[in-house]
């Protein structure tokens, strides 16, 4: 398959075949298997008529087959670009230096003062901040409802002025999974625009476009790259409104370097193994955990017992490699739980090779105290286990050696 073709919708390839041969660079040059890192800031023309034809297209429309400036593409970029569409099942995608940078370029391209976004709770800090911060300031309001509770959303939609409506999902740390239907019914009802972060699960498990999203979002940083080796982001949506940004990102200035789109395409070529095995392992140790006396509680939405379980089950194709869960005991024997585990470091994000662990407490959350964390639902025996691609058989054993070290206590599970 050495199609470059970019009318992605559907994807008619698995997801390893998209990721592998989705998007050839439009002149790979010296025959190269893979996409070479043109290291240039500006492209030349031989001639005025070479000229005059690029900006004809340019400007009365046609198919751009070349570049002209770095700020607006290159063609390391434009092919890692195509292959996320086409495994996305988009007509088009755009790529960020991170995921904020991505979430961020989207709001401040498409809204207005006066306009409004509803965004569920559980979504990644960061995110909430800048919308209740920064774009407060532009006079853009949000208001965060309770995932799954949709008649909330439906009470917080403000008409004609809700322009969003954004969650992620799985989120992070609880792994709360939306109905997507739902999601685009009300969107579509309300004429807002349904704006999905599917970072933790990949295109591989899920396909936001599919149910009628307008636009899914990646952390790129996460399983896309892969190897907790580079940061980056993107959106893929309709070609229209992925033009509309790719017009902005060239007015912002947030570009991906060629380097670091070689390296995400790279990445991207074995997301569907690893993540599928990720899948496998996520399961495992979720259900190694839940039958554990030291654990009070896990969410994993493979399990039964995750209040999202049956939609979860019903839309996503795996569930992913982030298992959450309280161990039996308070903050300190959490973290000395956490110090003892030999596979994986401590460090945030997830979705690369090496298993990530954090206590929420500690990271996102160290400047609230206790009390304020309780009040937004993080407890302080909370663990994120982002697992990377070692065996599961060889992290079960390292949690099994650190779980035994847990003092006995009497658990929240035990005691009812
Ligand atoms: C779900 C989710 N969305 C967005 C982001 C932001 O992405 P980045 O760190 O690449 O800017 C993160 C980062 O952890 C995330 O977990």
């Amino acid at each position: 398959m050495k199609s470059t073709d970019n009318q992605a919708n559907p994807r008619s390839a698995g997801a390893s075949t998209a990721s592998v041969h989705g998007g050839a660079a439009r002149d790979k040059g010296f025959h190269s298997v893979t996409t070479p890192i043109v290291q240039s800031a500006t492209y030349t023309f031989n001639n005025t008529a070479e000229v005059i034809e690029f900006l004809d297209k340019k400007v009365y429309g046609g198919e751009l087959n070349r570049e002209e400036y770095g700020r607006y593409g290159n063609p390391s970029t434009w092919s890692l670009e195509n292959r996320i569409a086409k495994l996305e099942g988009a007509e088009d995608a755009v790529v960020y230096p991170s995921g904020m940078s991505a979430v961020t370029s989207l709001f401040l391209t498409v809204l207005r003062p006066g306009t409004h976004i509803v965004m569920t709770d559980d979504c990644y800090r960061r995110t909430r901040q800048f919308c209740q911060t920064t774009l407060e300031k532009f006079g853009i309001e949000t208001s965060i409802v309770p995932i799954a509770d949709y008649d909330a959303l439906e009470a917080a939609i403000r008409p004609r002025k809700t322009r969003f409506i954004f969650t992620e999902t799985p989120t992070n740390p609880y792994l709360r999974v939306a109905d997507l239907r739902r999601l685009v019914e009300l969107g579509r009802q309300y004429r807002a625009m349904t704006l999905l972060d599917t970072t933790f699960a990949t295109p591989v498990n899920l396909r936001p476009l599919e149910y009628g999203v307008d636009f899914a979002m990646h952390s790129a940083t996460k399983y896309i790259g892969g190897h907790n080796d580079v940061l980056a982001g993107v959106i893929a949506g309709d070609k229209g409104r992925i033009k509309a940004l790719k017009d902005a990102r060239g007015i912002l200035g947030n570009v991906v370097d060629p380097h670091q789109a070689y390296l995400l395409e790279r990445g991207l070529k074995t997301m569907a193994v690893r993540v599928r095995h990720q899948n496998e392992s996520g399961l495992a140790v979720a259900r190694y955990l839940e039958r554990h006396s030291k654990i009070d509680r896990v969410y994993y939405p493979g399990l039964a017992s995750h209040p999202d379980h049956e939609i979860a089950a019903a839309q996503m194709g795996g569930f992913g490699g982030v298992v959450s869960f309280e161990i039996a005991g308070d903050i300190k024997a959490t973290s000395d739980f956490i110090d003892r585990l030999r596979i994986p470091y401590i460090a945030p994000s997830l979705g690369g090779t090496e298993s990530l662990i954090e206590q929420p407490a500690y990271f996102s959350y160290y400047d609230l105290s206790s009390e304020e964390r309780q009040a937004i639902g993080i407890k302080d025996n909370l663990v994120r286990f982002a697992l990377g691609i070692e065996d599961a058989e060889d992290i079960i054993a390292d949690l099994e050696a650190s779980l035994y070290e847990v003092p006995a206590a009497v658990s929240a599970r035990q005691a009812s």
